[in-house]
């Protein structure tokens, strides 16, 4: 399983680059009023690809580590910051992060102009990134820190 952990965190900041890369390019495509472009539309494509990929390793982590378990004997273990952390915040705040990058794309292909395809991917895939940056434990924070990179021995 811990080859599952490593794989988890290093895929983070894949998820990361290619959502900087989607924002960059809403905010340059929005700002200046440019053409949606291919660049564009690859960007965010492989945004949602990577959030698919961290969705799937995620959930076999959260079956696989005992954190479902903890659903069961939910009122003791929200007590605990970790398994509250572990169990709640993280799942449930990615899991609305990639069901936006979802319904974000579908609304950026629907969009009529160039300039609304900028707009709602700014909104949609901005959010996203938010509560993917808010939702990682960084090492700084208390409690729920886990390290930058973790590496195969
Ligand atoms: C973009 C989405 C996500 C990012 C960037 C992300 C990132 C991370 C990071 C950096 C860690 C710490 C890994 C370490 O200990 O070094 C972690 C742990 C964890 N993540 Fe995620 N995650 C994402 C989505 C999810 C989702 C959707 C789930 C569940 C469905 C999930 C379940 C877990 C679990 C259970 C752990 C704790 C692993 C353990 O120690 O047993 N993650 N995540």
């Amino acid at each position: 399983m811990q080859t599952i952990l490593i794989l988890h965190s290093l895929f983070r900041w894949a998820v990361l680059i290619l959502g900087l890369w989607t924002l960059i390019n809403a905010l340059t495509g929005y700002f200046s009023k440019r053409t949606y472009s291919s660049n564009d539309n690859r960007s965010n494509l492989f945004f949602m690809i990577s959030c698919d990929i961290q969705l799937l390793i995620g959930l076999v982590l959260y079956y696989t580590n005992g954190w479902f378990d903890r659903l069961k004997d939910l009122g003791n273990n929200m007590k605990d910051p970790i398994n509250r952390f572990f169990t709640m915040e993280h799942t449930t705040l990615l899991i609305l992060a990639w069901i936006l990058v979802h319904i974000g794309r579908a609304k950026v292909k629907s969009a009529q102009t160039d300039n609304a395809k900028h707009k709602r991917m700014l909104i949609f895939f901005g959010i996203a990134l938010l509560l993917i940056v808010i939702s990682i434990p960084w090492p700084f924070r208390q409690l729920i820190g886990r390290p930058y990179f973790r590496w195969f021995n």
